[in-house]
Formats: structure tokens, sequence, C-alpha cells
């Protein structure tokens, strides 16, 4: 959680941190805050609140200077108000921090400056890096910032200003995010790419206690023994439009309406000629017993869908587990054991955690990520990419999307690896997937289907979504996305388990939204649906059988899909544009929803 950047050039620094604080918004918007350096002096304007909130106090406060930090906030420590907010100071002023990431000692660190004499101005954990920083301090910022990190434990992503270097900007990092971005006209830092791409595509990525000095016109990095690391800069392929909206008037719609695009880059990057080919060619499943998938949230829905496709398509064992659960569990895995990490993000600590965890065990991992030189991908044994572009809105629907298409992929190169299919079989479950983007540009036809019977839902108190099978994993990501934007209750259930408990929660009026695009399971399904309507309860019924007739209570979605088995793909979408219509309907804020964010960096 938390964003955050910086800048020393030869522009006007203000205007480029709040425009890169804009694009990190989604990473928490409780407060935000930023700390120029200028004429040898720090000045801190900092406000409780989203991004507007400083922007005003900024218009009654004007800082100017070539060379800042800003940062926007996730509370962890200390309610957000504008004292918790960063920068945070030094007693003497001399040093501004911003920090992403979880002090863990920073109470037995605090109480030992206490007893020094040095006053603490926030409840934060992050307060403890600036008071330490101007104790340690003697001079030399890079000696300064070497021994505050020897004294840190827990994770960090920090960006150091200091008085008495005022040309230099220091970054340093272990266990979350933090790019550097180079340019002509000055150099950044950053948690993530969209924040500077307006201004550079050439990114280096600092490794876990690498150091960074950033000058105007050069970037020098050093390791933590102080010897100099020469970095070759990476040039992005996501342009500065992909991470702006476009006309849109959300992100999330504008994500949700890039998915045949993010498809089909996404099979393509799979198939010969691809970048994700050779990696996935080069994957032996010979060599496994089993596969484990593990992530968190709407990723850990992909596994879902993941494990019902391998298991019908390849025979062959797999388990999905939430990343949070198999780090402390002690699952049964071995060298011969494939996990397999789904995150957007790639900065997940749950799915670092449990990626790390397989690998003590000697399993072999694969990542499925969509931002590039992300944690995950870079200590995965194996990393394909998702085509997905820069995510922005906080629920995921494009990144969703993608995943999924690579593992269709993946579960087709597996069945012909282990012989479950024959080469025109083969091919032909590929035909059906290149048939998918057209697929789902198709049913944006109808989007004011969904949009109507959404208007009639807003007001609803408690949502309820049935399935089975991966039409059951799929409705786990309908109830997730709808809780996560609209704030209106709702559960998943796999429809078999309804009447052993959930029913009773049926009365006048409930909504129930079911899919059926498993054709051998559609009339236990209709059955299930049946059973709701008798208890008073409305259905939306998302299928791809033609059986049933809508009623005053009954409405159909229909699904078409090629082939049964990418019917996932379909449905998924007509369930983010349900959400998004209620979320709509109710005025709620869509791309940023209370206490979320995008990138979940602490456990
Ligand atoms: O970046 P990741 O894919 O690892 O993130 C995992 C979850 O935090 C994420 O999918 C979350 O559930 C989304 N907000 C859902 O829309």
């Amino acid at each position: 959680m938390c964003g955050i950047i910086g800048y020393v050039g030869t522009e006007d620094t203000v205007p480029i941190i709040l425009e890169g604080l804009k694009k990190l918004e989604y990473r928490g918007y409780d407060s935000a805050g930023l700390a120029i350096l200028d004429r040898g002096a720090v000045s801190v304007v900092k406000q409780k609140g989203r991004l507007t909130a400083l922007e005003e106090a900024l218009r009654q406060n004007p800082l100017t200077g070539h060379i800042g930090i800003g940062h926007t906030r996730w509370a962890t420590h200390g309610e957000p108000s504008d004292t918790n907010s960063h920068p945070h100071l030094g007693s003497q002023r001399k040093i501004a921090i911003v920090h992403n990431g979880i002090i863990e000692n920073h109470r037995y660190l605090r109480e030992t400056l206490e007893r020094k004499g040095v006053v603490f101005h926030s409840e934060t954990d992050s307060e403890i890096v600036a008071q330490l920083a101007e104790y340690y301090h003697r001079g030399d910022i890079m000696d300064t910032v070497i021994r505050v990190t020897n004294a840190l434990e827990g994770s960090y992503a920090l960006g150091f200003l200091c008085a008495d270097d005022p040309d230099k900007l220091i970054a340093v990092r272990k266990d979350n995010p933090l790019i550097i971005g180079l340019s002509d006209g000055g150099n950044f830092i950053a948690s993530d790419v969209p924040a500077v791409l307006k201004h550079t595509n050439k990114i280096c990525y600092l490794e876990d206690r690498e150091i960074a000095v950033l000058e105007k016109d050069r970037v020098t990095f050093y390791s933590r023994d102080r010897e100099v690391i020469h970095k070759t800069p990476e040039t992005i392929s996501w342009n500065f439009e992909s991470a702006e909206k476009g006309g849109y008037k959300h992100f999330m719609f504008k994500e949700i309406m890039e998915q045949p695009r993010v498809l089909r880059d996404t099979i393509r990057s799979a198939l010969p000629g691809g970048t994700n080919h050779a990696v996935i060619e080069a994957l032996d499943i010979g060599r496994y017993s089993q596969i484990f998938f593990t992530a968190c949230g709407s990723a850990y829905n992909v596994s879902m869908v993941g494990k019902y496709v391998l298991e019908r398509l390849c025979r062959f064992p797999v388990t999905a587990d939430l990343a949070s659960e198999f780090r402390y569990r002690d699952a049964v895995i071995d060298a011969r054991t494939l996990v397999i990490v789904i995150s957007q993000s790639g900065e997940t600590a749950d799915s670092i955690a449990a990626l790390r965890e397989a690998k003590r065990k000697g399993a072999d991992t694969l990542a499925i990520v969509n931002v590039v030189g992300s944690t995950i991908a870079k200590e995965a044994d194996h990393t394909v990419y998702t085509m997905a572009g820069p995510e922005i809105a906080v629920a995921t629907t494009k990144a969703f999307s993608a995943q999924l298409a690579l593992l269709y992929l993946l579960a087709v190169r597996f069945a012909r690896g282990l012989g479950r299919v024959t080469p025109p079989e083969e091919a032909a479950l590929l035909a059906d997937l290149e048939e998918l983007p057209d697929q789902a540009e198709a049913l944006f036809a109808h989007v004011d289907r969904i949009q109507q019977y959404a208007a009639t839902c807003f007001n609803c108190k408690s949502i309820f979504f049935i399935g089975r099978n991966v039409d059951y994993a799929i409705a786990l990501e309908g109830s997730l996305k709808l809780k996560e934007i609209s704030y209106i209750h709702s559960e998943a259930y796999a429809g078999g388990e309804l009447k052993h408990g959930t029913i009773s929660l049926i009365e006048e009026g409930t909504l129930v939204v079911a899919i059926a695009c498993t054709e051998r399971l559609y009339g236990k399904t209709a059955s299930n649906v049946e059973q709701v309507l008798s208890r008073g309860a409305r259905v939306l019924f998302l299928t791809s059988s033609g059986e049933t007739e809508e009623t005053d209570c009954l409405s159909l979605l229909p699904i078409r899909p090629v082939s049964e088995w990418l019917a996932p793909s379909l449905s998924v979408i007509w369930l983010q544009l349900f959400s998004y219509y209620v979320a709509v309907y109710k005025g709620c804020d869509i791309d940023k929803p209370r206490n979320l964010a995008k990138s979940v960096t602490v456990e």
C-alpha cells in the first residue's frame, strides 16, 4: 500500500509530483503530501483526504523547487490524519522521507530515541525513519541511509531528501517495489511505472537493499556495501495513454472495454512468435506430480477456474490455495510440484510469501504476472506476463481476463505434454481460444441490457451468487467485484451448498445471480434457481442454455461461448458490468472504493 514518487531535475517539481501521485492514488488515498527542497530548506505540505485536498492546500501555500518527494497513503499505523500523512521530517527538519511498507521494530526504535530526548509527532511506524536518519546523520547522507536501513526490520520503499545535500534524492527498498525512471529532463523514483510514464519509459528496477542516488543528470546505484552497481535501463512498452482514462468516466469501465484487446494480445503472446511462448513451451509437465495455484482475491478466483479447467482437460491433480493460507499451512509440496502464483501487481505480500515458501520447499515456481519487473515476476523460476497493460481501477477486470487466458493456454500445453489431447484436438482448442476476443467484443453490443437490470438492483441489501464448477469460480469473482465497489453485502455459493444453510436467507425479493454455462450441470443449477424462486427470490440467470424462459422474477442473460470451457471469460464480463452499473447507480467511488488499495503489500 501507499504510493511514493520523487523527482530531481530541471522542471518545476510540484506539478510532476502531483501528476505522479494521481497515477499512484490506486495504492492508497487516505491522505497525500509532498516535500520540496529549495534553497537549503525542506518544506512539507500534507493533507488528510484525497489528492484534491492536497492540491487545495498547495494553492494556499504554494511551493516551488527542482527536487522533491511525494506520497499517497493507505493507513496502517495511525488513523488517516494530517500529522500521520507523509512526508515525515526529523526533529530538526533536515531530512524528509516518504515510506511504503511496514517497519516492524518501530516501537523498539521509537522508545530508544525517545529515551534520548527525540520527540515524535505522529503515530506512524514511518516517522522512525526520518527521526533515526537525523539522529545518525553526520553529514554523509549515503552513510546515514545505510545506518538507518541496517537498523530497520520489516519492509520498505523509501525516498529521502536531506538539506545538507540539496541536489540529491536517495532511494532504497526492501520487499516493497521501487522503480527509477531516467529522462533527459531529470530522474524519478516511483512505486510503479504509470507514475512516471508521461516523462519517460526508461526504467531501472531497484533490488532489495540497493541504494539509488539521483541527481538531475545522473543516477548512481550502490550495493549496501557502497559498491557501485551498473544497471541497464529497460524500455517499457506501455504508453502514457494506456494509463489514462481516454474519455471514459471511470478507469474500471475503460478497463472492462479493453478486454477484447487484452485477450487478443495475451493469447498471441503464448502462441509461436509471442513473448510468453518459449517459457510456456519449456515447462515440462512430465516432471511434476501435482500443481498448486496460490494467489489472493480475484487472482485466487482465477486459480479456482484454473483448477477446474486443468483437472478436466489434463486429468492431473491440481489444488488452489489462498496465498495467505498457503504460506502458513505447511502444504505437502516438493520438487515434483509446480506452484503457480498469479498476481496482477506482482507485489502482493501474501503471494510473495507463498512464492518464497514454495521455493523454500523445493517446488518449481511459475508466476503469472502483469507488472514487469515486479517482485513475484523476478523471484519465480519461470514467469509469463499478462498483456493487460497498466490496470488502474482498484477492482481488477482486464488483468483477471488476461490471467484466465494464460491459464487456458497452459491447460492446453499441459494436456499436450501429458498426451491427453491429440494434435488435431489441440489445434481445435486453440482455434476456439482465438475466437474468444471477438466473442467478448460481441457481448458489448448488449451492454444496455445489464445496465437496465442493474438500475433495479442498487437498493439491494444483499445479493447471492451461485454456480457449479467453473461457474462457481466465476460466482466468487462476481460477488467479490460487487461488494468491493458497491458495498452491497454479497456471498457466492456452490449451487449445491445453498440448501445446507444459506437458503434460509432467501426471502421475498432477495436477488440471486445464477450462472450455468456448464452443460452437464445445467439441470442442477436450474433446479437451484427453482428452489430460490419458490421462496420469493428474483433471479438474474446467466446461461448458455436456451431451455429457460423469462418470467417476472427471472431475467436471462444469454452467454454463447464458441466452446463451453471458455464460458467463464464471457460470464465474468457480464458480472463486471453488473457490479459496475450497480455501483454507478449507487453513486459509489468506482475506481477508489473505500478501505481498499490496488496493491496489498502488507500482510
Ligand atoms: O495484485 P494481485 O493480483 O496480487 O492482487 C490480488 C488481490 O488483492 C486483488 O485481486 C483484489 O482482490 C482486487 N481488488 C479484486 O478486484
